[in-house]
């Protein structure tokens, strides 16, 4: 591993792109490598299998391209892949997921009571609570799998009357009453947290994964003495495994005008 080898970062979709243009701020010299898994998205009701599958291949890959860490940019594939992502990592790379350091933030933040939004498979996965209660069994945990923001998120309806009543009749659920801090479970909800912090009002702190995450990786490659620190203008690249137009909409809208993406088909 050298310190000018790229960072591989993979998702389902867009929803990963929130944590790589949280890294690409934080350290601007780091070259990007994105790997978003269009053809078989949304993976939140996909089973165990396909999601190891899919994750395996999308890694393979990453590796190939010489990536010094491999971050898992999406909750499902961290709560059902990290094992099997991890494994193929060995020595060659870091293997990030972006669960762990969520759940580390929130367990020394002054969280009560805390409620938990992600697709079916993640909350279904009982990662969240099930960690969060290892580390502190004064914490409460409430949570909610919200299928619907996934979809809507990639068709690009947010900040509209749509997106505010979908998600207005999620936050108010039973589920998700009195609680103090509410994690964005899935990389695609950072893009609606405008919307999430507009229906609690300040009411509720609301912990977003992609700015906790980029933290955690300046970190972990510091502490390796793998942190790219000469300055460079980074050539980032994007990779679909099936082209869609809202994909490259939304990485032109994080990354700036000219973003290279390719169709890269994997087994
Ligand atoms: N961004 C993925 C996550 O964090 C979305 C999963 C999906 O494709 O359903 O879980």
């Amino acid at each position: 591993m050298n310190k000018t080898d790229a960072i591989g970062i993979f998702d389902s979709g867009i929803g990963g792109l929130t944590v790589g243009h949280q890294i690409a701020k934080l350290m601007p010299n780091e070259q990007i490598i994105y790997f978003g898994d269009t053809k078989h998205l949304p993976y939140g009701d996909k089973s165990k299998d396909a999601i190891i599958h899919y994750s395996k291949n999308i890694t393979k890959f990453l590796l190939n391209q010489n990536c010094k860490m491999v971050v898992i940019a999406c909750n499902t594939a961290s709560a059902l892949a990290f094992g099997a992502v991890k494994d193929l990592c060995k020595q060659k790379a870091i293997a990030v997921n972006v669960i762990d350091p969520v759940i580390d933030f929130t367990c020394t933040s002054k969280a009560h009571s805390v409620g938990i939004i992600g697709t079916k498979n993640t909350i279904l996965s009982d990662v969240y609570a099930s960690k969060i209660h290892a580390l502190s069994s004064e914490v409460k945990t409430r949570s909610l799998a919200t299928p619907l923001l996934v979809p809507m998120i990639e068709e690009g309806f947010y900040q509209n009357k749509i997106s505010n009543t979908i998600l207005s009749n999620y936050l108010e659920k039973e589920e998700l009453q009195n609680i103090d801090h509410l994690i964005l479970g899935c990389t695609h909800y950072p893009l609606i947290e405008d919307e999430i912090k507009q229906y609690y009002k300040g009411t509720v702190e609301i912990v977003n994964s992609a700015k906790i995450v980029s933290k955690y990786i300046e970190k972990k490659l510091s502490d390796s003495d793998l942190l790219n620190e000469s300055p460079s203008q980074p050539q980032h690249e994007f990779h679909v495994s099936d082209f869609t137009d809202s994909f490259e909409q939304s990485a032109q809208h994080f990354f700036g005008e000219r973003i290279n993406l390719k169709e890269t088909r994997l087994k």
